[in-house]
């Protein structure tokens, strides 16, 4: 069945899917998620819309390199990048597959795209990073070729 799964270009039509897939991805292991849960809400606007907003920003900086996983017309999964021409890097700002198809290697497939696409884009360093909180990115990353640089301590304060 992971063979049916095929990776394509972003069109503007996924970007609610992507949306929504990230809303219910991402718990536990972003910072927005955290922020909130240490200073409680600040204004109308929760993690999970902050969180959209990222995929928003990712698909309007960027849309030739937004990834899309999908089998028989259903979006399980996507990964979004940036290009730095001036540095020759790439990053990977957000990852995220459907919790009924984990485990199946697409996040690995997604990123190994991302890399190839990074390698034609003539990069010539690639970056991701993740929370500590996220053991499954600080499997993966690794295995897929990425090496721990460093660790960043992230403060907040109501104001
Ligand atoms: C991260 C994510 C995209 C991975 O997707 P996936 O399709 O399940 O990834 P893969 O199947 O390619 O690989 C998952 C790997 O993590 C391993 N893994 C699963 N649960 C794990 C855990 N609790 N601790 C450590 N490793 C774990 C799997 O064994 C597999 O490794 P392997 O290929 O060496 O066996 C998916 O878990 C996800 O969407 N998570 C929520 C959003 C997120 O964290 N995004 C990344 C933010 S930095």
């Amino acid at each position: 069945m992971n063979e049916n799964i095929v990776i394509r270009h972003y069109n503007p039509e996924d970007l609610a899917k992507l949306k929504e897939i990230t809303v219910d991805s991402f718990g536990g292991v972003t910072l927005e998620q955290m922020i909130e849960q240490k200073l409680g809400a600040w204004n109308e606007q929760t993690w999970k819309q902050r969180k959209a907003a990222h995929i928003d920003e990712d698909c309007a900086a960027n849309p030739a390199g937004v990834f899309v996983a999908e089998r028989g017309g259903e979006i399980l999964g996507y990964i979004t990048t940036r290009i730095d021409e001036a540095n020759a890097r790439g990053r990977i700002p957000n990852l995220a597959v459907v919790g009924a198809a984990r485990g199946l290697g697409l996040g690995r497939r997604l990123i190994q795209h991302a890399l190839d696409y990074f390698r034609r884009s003539g990069m010539k360093v690639a970056q991701i990073e993740t929370m500590a909180a996220n053991a499954i990115g600080q499997h993966l990353y690794p295995s897929c070729g990425f090496e721990e640089v460093a660790r960043q301590v992230h403060y907040a304060m109501k104001l």
